[in-house]
């Protein structure tokens, strides 16, 4: 295992009833807020009254940002920044996925940067300050609510990039797993992917001492595999949303990451499809994934394959390889069983972008992730996955 720095200083606040303490808690952080929120969905479920109710009650002076986009875009950060320095507010309310918690993020650190804030995207070092963010999490998907990413996009020059910052990690979430109640059963399934995959970019990693971080992983791995089916039959299941919220936040908060190198390779490539043709993220991810499996299995990283299907799925007849190839099969499998596509020409991806998009994605890092993997790499994935 190697040395790590442990630093998860979220509050979380999980469970039935708990935006009755937004009030206090944003009261201690500061007694101004930019309240960021996206399409609508908080309005149709009650929880924007309840938050505006919190924000009253507790004589918090607030603004609103609304209207972030799924796959948030630069101009609602800079709309932000506006809004708070005009209104001199000094913390920043996301309520809604992870799309809004990123914006708010980068808004917060915009606030304190003396230019524009896509620097900030697409160069972490810019962040050097920024103001309080704080979260009510409405989609259990991207684990925004208690990491440092933001992965914001700029649709004009077919761009989306991630900025991780310690600055930007909620001080405070309040999770609630009766506001995913409403989440569309292809919003459950989308979130579901992004979770394994945020999982599955720690899991997949050349270390092989850090034991206990595998184990978490394959935990938070079969609670995706057991509640998502669950939470998309019967929307209003408070254990499969609750398993879901606190898996969510576990896969990608350094919980199943300390002390690994885990460059991530699977999110850079799916980033592309989402920068040209806007797509969902989860989809993305659960298209690309079983391929890139298909693609890095080796002699090398059979062990991880086998202890995945043996642990994961259950799989315990056959070689090594078998066990392997059943695994990845299963993982297909499994998305196709939440309705998730299983191709890029299901979603009108063709190959026209496919030069530049390799080309960026093997820019992410890459070269440093599981196996290494370059642009030619990327091309062959995207075609496999065709
Ligand atoms: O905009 P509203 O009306 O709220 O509707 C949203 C949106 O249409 C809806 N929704 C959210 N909560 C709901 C709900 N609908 C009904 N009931 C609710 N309770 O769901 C739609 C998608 O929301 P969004 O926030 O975009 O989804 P998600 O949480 O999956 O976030 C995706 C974004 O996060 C990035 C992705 O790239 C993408 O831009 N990621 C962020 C990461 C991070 N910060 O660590 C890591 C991830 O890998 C990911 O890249
Ligand atoms: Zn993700």
């Amino acid at each position: 295992m190697q040395n790590f720095y442990y630093n998860i200083p979220t509050k979380v606040y999980f469970g039935k009833g708990q935006i009755e303490n937004l009030g206090a808690a944003m009261k201690a952080v500061s007694e101004s807020v930019l309240l960021v929120y996206g399409g609508g969905s908080i309005k149709k479920n009650g929880l924007y009254d309840k938050v505006i109710d919190q924000l009253a009650k507790n004589g918090i002076r607030y603004c609103e940002l609304s209207g972030v986009e799924p796959n948030p875009r630069i101009e609602s950060v800079r709309e932000g920044v506006r809004i708070c320095r005009e209104n001199e507010l000094k913390a920043v309310l996301a309520v809604g996925g992870g799309s809004t918690i990123d914006c708010a993020k980068i808004i917060a650190s915009g606030c304190c940067y003396d230019g524009d804030p896509w620097d900030q995207v697409v160069d972490n070092s810019k962040i050097t300050e920024a103001l309080p963010v704080a979260a009510v999490l409405t989609l259990a998907a991207t684990g925004s609510e208690m990491d440092g990413f933001a992965v914001i996009s700029d649709l004009s020059k077919n761009e989306k990039w991630g900025s991780g910052n310690e600055l930007t990690k909620p001080v405070f979430s309040i999770m609630d797993p009766e506001y995913t109640f409403t989440v569309p059963a292809r919003q459950t399934a989308a979130g579901t992917a992004d979770i394994m995959s945020h999982t599955f970019e720690n899991y997949f990693t050349s270390e092989k001492g850090a034991y206990l971080q595998a184990r978490f992983c394959e935990g938070v791995l079969k609670t995706c595999i057991r509640y998502a089916p669950e939470a998309m039959e019967k929307p209003d299941s408070y254990e499969a949303r609750a398993n879901l919220m606190w898996a969510s936040s576990m896969a990608i908060n350094g919980i199943c990451s300390y002390g690994e190198n885990t460059a991530w390779a699977v999110h850079p490539m799916e980033h592309e499809l989402s920068a040209f043709y806007d797509i969902t993220h989860g989809v993305g991810l659960a298209i690309l994934t079983p391929y890139w499996m298909e693609y890095v299995l080796n002699d090398e990283t059979m062990w991880r394959f086998v202890e995945y299907g043996k642990n994961v799925w259950g799989i315990t007849d056959g070689t090594d390889e078998e066990i392997a190839r059943a695994a990845i099969e299963k993982t297909k499998e499994f998305f196709a069983s939440l309705g998730l596509p299983s191709k890029l020409s299901e979603i009108g991806i063709d190959d026209e972008h496919f030069d530049i998009m390799a080309e960026k994605a093997a820019a992410g890092g890459l070269e440093y992730g599981f196996i290494p993997l370059y642009k030619d790499d990327v091309i062959n994935i995207f075609r496999n996955a065709l």
